[in-house]
């Protein structure tokens, strides 16, 4: 018989499609992606949900602004969101969008149980309106603006439903005070407390101002108010009406930002309440992070974008920062020049090395196979010690969310086996039976403590831990390690290590800084596509295939292709680039100087074996910046098999550096 697992469902914010995706929201979405996988090494069933919040009124202008239909607007929206999380490896088990069909009929059920219960009714409301938060703002005045956004709010009336929401405050204190955990950190259920306890009330839930939202079936044209149509995403995503078959909800946690947390443990259990539908356990709320002090915003032009880090020094190491720099619910500042400084100390230097040098020396002394550990010294057994202790200590901290110290308490350990190593010395060893055999107790001892480290840090660090694993020879993935099993001594000797590979390249700080603003600044200002695309160019970025000339393509007369120059280049030097696997930076000579072009080339020629090479290079094309790097130039390659393999284009005789193709 299968094996019965708690379940364990967990949701981050549905996010907004009138804006893109930056660190703010990815810090969210990471730390639900952390939680779910540590979760399953655990033994839960988890489920994690994301999705975007596409109704309301800036969704309608902003398609107004790109002149399509809502619809369209929030597809194309849903999608970019959605392709991020992919592509960095954080995608949700459910996404669900405000406006699939399952999310409205769970919606409408909600309206109507609520109705059916009592809490209910249509009157006018007057009042302040954020247009930006899409809320009413309390107690504001005509010509207030919004204490939460700054900008001005306008003054609507407006025949509304109503929800009494004013009829929950006892049954809502009440609730908090039975259910200490729900509200999280501590400071946030004393600030929501305070404020149930100033009084309650109603809440408008639908509008007729707007267009672009859910109906209110058979009152059109009312339509749902942001707040009652986005909470409900979080019910709909495990099968709205038909919640009990799925078996997920109530939701174990739903985690948020703080400025959305009255939101949630107030609105959203009143709802609930008055359906007599089940309460989520549990409301976390993190805090931002801020650059230069204050909240991100394209309008400010301080917005930090994932994929450009992620690009140049991997997801792991974004997750990693966005962990270990902030205590879970406080704010904190975002630096490039933390982030790369943390990148080098703790990964390169820390992780990486130690797993390099362990493998590297197992490897040379022991044919590749994990050593069998003899007898042990009281160092040995003190790393073992404080190893078994550290465990306890990480999951602890897990559970509390608390995941700077357990980051912390696991690189303490890295640390510790750092300076074992330096002090047992095992690569200063000779070869006699003795000497062998006390190397091999070192280096399983080593070992022993890596493969613990991956363990523990693989909800943060996915891609890495998983390498690692297989580098010591593991079975399995790290993923399917149960936590709760995982003890020192399981390390079986004899198994044969994995390839060795580069785990954390160290960066040069300045160079990388600058590498990932102007990726950034490429992905918020986007280059207009040259006018001539040859291969190499249409390549560069991703590398791999060439563009193939699409059929029927315009003709040009000469006059157009003379603008085009191109002369006989040679390769001086050629390297690879870290942080774009497919990309090489070349130095070519074109005769009257030597250029730097970067090109898409890296996975089907070595670096080494180009220099000297006489390639055709573009020579007055645009420069530009591929993955932060500048490129002086192109390449051309013929493009070739389904693939497109770039071949790069030369000559069968000799010909002169510097001369023009014609
Ligand atoms: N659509 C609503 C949520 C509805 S949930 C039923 C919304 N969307 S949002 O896109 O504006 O924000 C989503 C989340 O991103 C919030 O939790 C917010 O706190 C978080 N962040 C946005 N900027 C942030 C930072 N700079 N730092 C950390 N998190 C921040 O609100």
């Amino acid at each position: 018989m299968a094996e019965h697992k708690e379940k364990f469902y967990l949701t981050t914010p549905i996010y907004y499609t009138n804006g893109l995706p930056h660190i703010g929201h990815t810090y969210t979405t990471v730390v639900a992606d952390v939680i779910r996988r540590y979760k399953r090494m655990r033994g839960y069933d988890v489920v994690m949900t994301t999705g975007t919040d596409e109704h309301g009124v800036n969704v309608e202008r902003a398609a107004k602004r790109a002149g399509v239909a809502e619809s369209e607007y929030v597809a194309k929206m849903a999608e970019t969101w959605r392709a991020l999380w992919d592509e960095l490896g954080i995608s949700a088990d459910e996404f669900v969008r405000t406006t699939d069909l399952q999310h409205v009929r769970t919606v409408q059920w909600l309206f109507k149980l609520c109705r059916e219960n009592g809490y209910v009714y249509k009157g006018h409301y007057t009042g302040q309106y954020c247009i930006f938060d899409n809320a009413f703002v309390n107690d504001a005045k005509s010509g207030d603006n919004c204490p939460d956004c700054g900008r001005p709010t306008e003054t609507i009336t407006e025949e509304n439903y109503f929800f009494k929401l004013s009829a929950f405050q006892k049954p809502l204190l009440d609730f908090y005070q039975k259910n200490p955990e729900f509200i999280q950190p501590e400071t946030r259920r004393n600030e929501i407390i305070a404020f149930v306890e100033g009084g309650l009330r109603d809440l408008s839930i639908t509008r007729t101002t707007i267009r672009w939202g859910i109906p209110v079936p058979g009152e059109e044209p009312h339509v749902f108010y942001v707040w009652f149509d986005a909470l409900t995403a979080y019910l709909s995503a495990v099968g709205g009406p038909d919640y009990v078959k799925r078996g997920m909800w109530p939701a174990d946690l739903h985690l948020v930002g703080k400025d959305i947390i009255r939101f949630h443990t107030v609105y959203w259990p009143a709802f609930l309440m008055a359906a007599m539908l089940p309460l989520p356990k549990q409301v976390w709320a993190h805090g931002w992070f801020l650059m230069d002090a204050a909240k991100m915003s394209k309008s400010k032009g301080n917005v930090v974008l994932p994929r450009p880090i992620a690009n140049m020094l991997g997801m792991d190491a974004l997750r990693y920062f966005l962990l270990r720099e902030v205590v879970f619910g406080q704010d904190g500042n975002f630096s490039y020049d933390a982030l790369v400084t943390r990148y080098n100390s703790d990964l390169a230097n820390g992780l990486g090395n130690l797993s390099s040098r362990t493998a590297a020396l197992i490897e040379k002394n022991f044919e590749g196979k994990i050593p069998q550990p003899r007898e042990r010294k009281a160092q040995d057994d003190a790393l073992a010690e404080e190893t078994q202790t550290a465990i306890d200590g990480v999951l602890e901290h897990y559970e509390k969310m608390e995941f700077a110290r357990a980051l912390e308490a696991i690189w303490a350990v890295i640390g510790l086996a750092d300076k074992y190593l330096t002090s047992e010395k095992p690569w200063a060893f000779g070869n006699s039976p003795e000497e062998q055999e006390r190397k091999g107790t070192v280096l399983w001892t080593t070992a022993e403590l890596l493969r613990i480290v991956c363990a523990l840090a693989h909800p943060v660090l996915p891609q890495i831990t998983g390498k690692i694993w297989t580098l010591l020879g593991q079975n399995g993935t790290v993923a399917e390690m149960a936590l709760d099993g995982l003890r020192w001594g399981q390390l079986a000797p004899g198994a044969a290590l994995g390839k060795a590979q580069t785990l954390f390249p160290r960066v040069d700080k300045t160079e990388a800084i600058e590498r990932i603003e102007a990726m950034a600044n490429e992905e918020l200002n986007p280059t207009p596509t040259p006018a001539v695309v040859t291969p190499a160019a249409a390549s560069a970025p991703t590398g791999g295939a060439a563009a193939v000339a699409p059929a029927g393509i315009a003709q040009i007369g000469i006059d157009d292709f003379v603008k085009v120059e191109m002369r006989v280049g040679q390769i001086k030097t050629a390297e690879r680039i870290v942080g774009a696997d497919k990309l090489l930076k070349l130095t070519v000579d074109i005769g009257t100087e030597v250029r730097q072009i970067c090109a898409g080339i890296a996975q089907f020629y070595e670096a080494d074996a180009l220099v000297g090479r006489k390639v055709v290079v573009v020579t007055n094309l645009a420069p530009r910046k591929l993955r932060g790097v500048e490129s002086n130039g192109m390449i051309v390659a013929a493009s070739v098999g389904p693939e497109g393999r770039p071949v790069l284009a030369g000559f069968l005789e000799d010909v002169e550096v510097g001369a023009r193709l014609k």
